[in-house]
């Protein structure tokens, strides 16, 4: 009996497993008890030495003691699986780390800027058009009544397409240098009452800094009726300026000169970042050039089958750079073209 020491064999055992760790451990535990050569077979195989008596008690112990060890091996091997399974839950989904945050597309400044003025003439009754980029030189310059011999036709000023390239009319291309030949473009192809606005892109070879870009946007409108006056030009663009500028600005028109109109005028508003008491935005002039204007002349309605003394119109284009660089203070055009997240998120 004296190999036969339950106790101290159950003691050991109960040790041996609170310390067992990993599923190879648990392994090397069931082999030490259960294995061929393990305790339990030990036990039993010195069961003969012993009278029947005796044996049926020590083979009761032993029984018992195996479905101890059983139940161990069981209850340890689903704790350190469920133990594993969690680790491996962890690496892939911690609720406890912070969130991803998604990126989300932001609209470029120019995009939401004209989308923001064409809102304010859409509420007054305009539509909006858009016109092709590659014009011909005609809707560009002769319909808009610009001479041969105006200075804005030499190719300093405008991108020519190769002379090769010609429309089926063989007409010259060229990039647009203004939104205005889709006034030509309406004009020819609808008849009043017309209230209209063009935004889009145009083109001019300009040495590229801080405030010139061979391309930039513009947006155009114009408005033919009956009966069109000045004041309606007026009433117009103030009601643009106060909405996108704000209700306390004010307005100025100055004589200008423009072939397609007559008169014609250029519109300042009141600078927006001094309120007009001079500063560097408004060179200390207290002033912001914002757009051109003016009567439609009535050579352009002649050039596009109107009869100019049934009809009258007003029209106007403007810068859409130059109105963002001026609302939100930024000082350099070419921003917009670097794609400069950390520019282009802050709009
Ligand atoms: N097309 C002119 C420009 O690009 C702006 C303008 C449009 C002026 C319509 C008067 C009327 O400068």
């Amino acid at each position: 009996m004296s190999d036969f020491n339950f106790d101290a064999i159950e003691k050991n055992l109960e040790e041996e497993y609170k310390a067992i760790d990993s599923l190879d451990a648990l392994e090397g535990f069931r082999l030490r008890y259960l294995g061929r050569k393990g305790i339990i077979a030990q036990l039993t195989s010195a069961l003969p030495n012993f009278s029947l008596e005796e044996r049926k008690v020590l083979g009761r112990r032993i029984n018992s003691l195996k479905e101890k060890i059983e139940d161990f091996l069981k209850a340890k091997e689903a704790e350190l699986k469920e133990a594993l399974r969690l680790e491996k839950a962890k690496a892939v989904f911690d609720p406890g780390l912070p969130g991803i945050v998604q990126l989300r597309g932001y609209l470029h400044p120019i995009t939401k800027m004209i989308e923001e003025i064409c809102d304010v003439f859409v509420r007054m009754g305009f539509s909006v058009v858009e016109g092709p980029e590659i014009e011909t030189e005609y809707n560009n310059f002769t319909g808009l009544n610009i001479a041969l011999e105006h200075p804005s036709r030499d190719v300093f000023d405008t991108f020519y397409i190769k002379s090769h390239i010609l429309n089926s009319k063989s007409e010259k291309l060229l990039l647009r240098s203004h939104t205005s030949p889709v006034q030509v473009r309406v004009m020819k192809a609808k008849k009043p009452p017309l209230a209209v606005v063009v935004p889009g892109k145009v083109y001019r070879p300009d040495a590229v800094d801080a405030s010139h870009s061979f391309m930039f946007h513009q947006i155009e409108g114009f408005l033919v009726d009956k009966k069109v006056r000045f004041s309606d030009l007026k009433g117009v663009l103030y009601h643009f300026a106060k909405n996108i500028f704000g209700q306390k600005i004010k307005m100025r028109f100055r004589p200008h000169y423009f072939p397609f109109t007559e008169p014609s005028a250029e519109v300042d508003i009141s600078c927006i970042i001094c309120q007009g008491r001079g500063c560097s935005v408004c060179s200390q002039k207290g002033w912001l050039e914002i757009l051109g204007c003016g009567m439609i002349h009535p050579q352009v309605f002649r050039n596009v089958g109107y009869e100019p003394s049934e009809v009258k119109g007003f029209a106007f284009g403007m810068g859409v750079e130059r109105i963002v660089m001026l609302k939100y203070g930024i000082n350099d055009i070419r921003l917009f073209f670097e794609n400069d997240l950390r520019f282009l998120e802050q709009f």
